[in-house]
């Protein structure tokens, strides 16, 4: 048996494949394109493993799709591959269509052509599984309820919308012609392999450099945080017992502010890797909001816990130590991955705030 994971050398992904693996002697075949994002590091644990098939490659490329449908024949595609972050899509949009919205298109072309012509057995055992985002759902107003699986959709920024969108193909394809998917909808992760782009890692790296930590507006937006190792735990759930056609809101039940989430790393690195300069809140600096910024986002995730006996393993306070204590311990991937293209990236989203 195989499974066909799109993104699996980015940061979701590749934990994903890392705890398959560790769990399942299924074979994982990883398509990834190696944008900024893709790191082969990531997945240097299974070097020599003849279980995990990485294959460099575009979700869009519509030929090299039919022949890994074809030599593998995988039971089940793990839809990651994505452009993932706001600020990327409000530089530059049009990279968000082309994967997030045209790349979802032709994997699910790929995906029905196989399907189609697969015998009953094979046809009713086979899943799209699509790993979406809570963000599809815009912003709440405090004190509103969380975002259930029928709340509707207003997506904000570019990258929301490209996902909406994606999750709208995604389920047109089950309703028009009958293919077997899953949508899951989660909230912002953290943990291992978080590229320094998103708050908690570039929190960690910035700190530790001795550089600002950038807060946008007052700090004040609210985003539900889960372990990264959770959200694959919730995704094998949702593959193995997950209802055909259904969606499942996947979250930590954890709300905070950012200017909280910042406050506590600061405090775990005093804790951990003290600065004789003094506390790592003195770096704390508020600078011009994200255009659009969404407010609040929280997830109900009751749908998930009462259909497959899903919660998350992990506390915030548990995941966030592991988490800083797994960038003091890896200044190597943090180094390799702050590239001159990561620099740049920095400069265009920070000297002009
Ligand atoms: P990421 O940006 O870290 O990784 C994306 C991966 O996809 C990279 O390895 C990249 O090389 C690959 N990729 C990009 N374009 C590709 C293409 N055209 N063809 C093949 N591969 C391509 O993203 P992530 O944070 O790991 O997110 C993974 C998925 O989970 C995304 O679909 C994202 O929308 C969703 N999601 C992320 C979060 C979060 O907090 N990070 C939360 C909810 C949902
Ligand atoms: O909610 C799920 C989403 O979470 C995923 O779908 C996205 O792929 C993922 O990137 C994440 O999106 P966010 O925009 O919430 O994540 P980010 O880490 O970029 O920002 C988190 C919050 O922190 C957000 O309110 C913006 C703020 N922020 C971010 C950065 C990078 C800052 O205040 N300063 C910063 O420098």
């Amino acid at each position: 048996m195989t499974i066909l994971v799109t993104g699996g050398a980015g940061f979701i992904g590749s934990n994903f494949v890392l705890d398959w693996l560790a769990q399942s002697d299924e074979t994982v075949v990883n398509l990834d394109a190696l944008t900024y994002a893709g790191n082969l590091r990531n997945l240097a644990a299974l070097q020599g493993d003849t279980r995990h098939v990485f294959v460099h490659g575009n979700i869009g490329d519509r030929p090299l799709l039919d022949s890994l449908f074809a030599t593998h024949s995988p039971r089940a595609v793990l839809h990651f591959a994505a452009e993932s972050h706001v600020d990327r899509s409000i530089h530059g949009p049009g990279a968000f269509i082309k994967t997030n919205v045209e790349g979802t298109f032709t994997l699910l072309e790929a995906a029905r052509a196989h399907w189609s012509a697969l015998d009953a057995t094979a046809r009713a055992a086979f899943r799209f599984h699509h790993v979406s985002t809570d963000e599809v759902y815009g912003s709440l107003a405090p004190g509103a309820p969380a975002f259930t699986e029928t709340h509707p959709y207003e997506p904000n920024s570019p990258y929301s919308a490209s996902k909406a969108a994606s999750d709208h193909l995604v389920r047109a394809w089950h309703h028009t012609y009958g293919l077997p998917v899953l949508t899951t909808n989660c909230s912002n992760n953290y943990g291992p392999y978080h590229f320094p782009e998103k708050l908690i890692p570039l929190m960690i790296v910035n700190a530790l450099a001795g550089k600002p930590l950038p807060v946008y507006g007052d700090g004040q937006q609210i985003r539900d945080w889960l372990y990264v190792g959770d959200h694959c735990s919730a995704i094998r759930a949702v593959l193995a017992s997950g209802r055909v056609g259904e969606v499942y809101n996947i979250g930590g039940w954890n709300e905070q502010a950012n200017i909280d989430i910042v406050r506590t790393v600061c405090a775990l690195l005093d804790e951990l890797r003290p600065d004789p300069a003094g506390p790592y809140s003195r770096l704390v600096t508020y600078v011009a909001d994200r255009p659009g910024h969404d407010r609040r986002y929280a997830i109900d995730a009751r749908k998930i816990e009462r259909e497959l006996g899903w919660r998350p393993a992990e506390t915030f306070a548990s995941g966030i130590r592991k988490t800083v204590q797994w960038y003091l311990a890896h200044a190597d991937w943090v180094a390799q991955v702050q590239s001159g293209g990561y620099r740049d990236w920095v400069a265009t989203n920070y000297n002009a705030r």
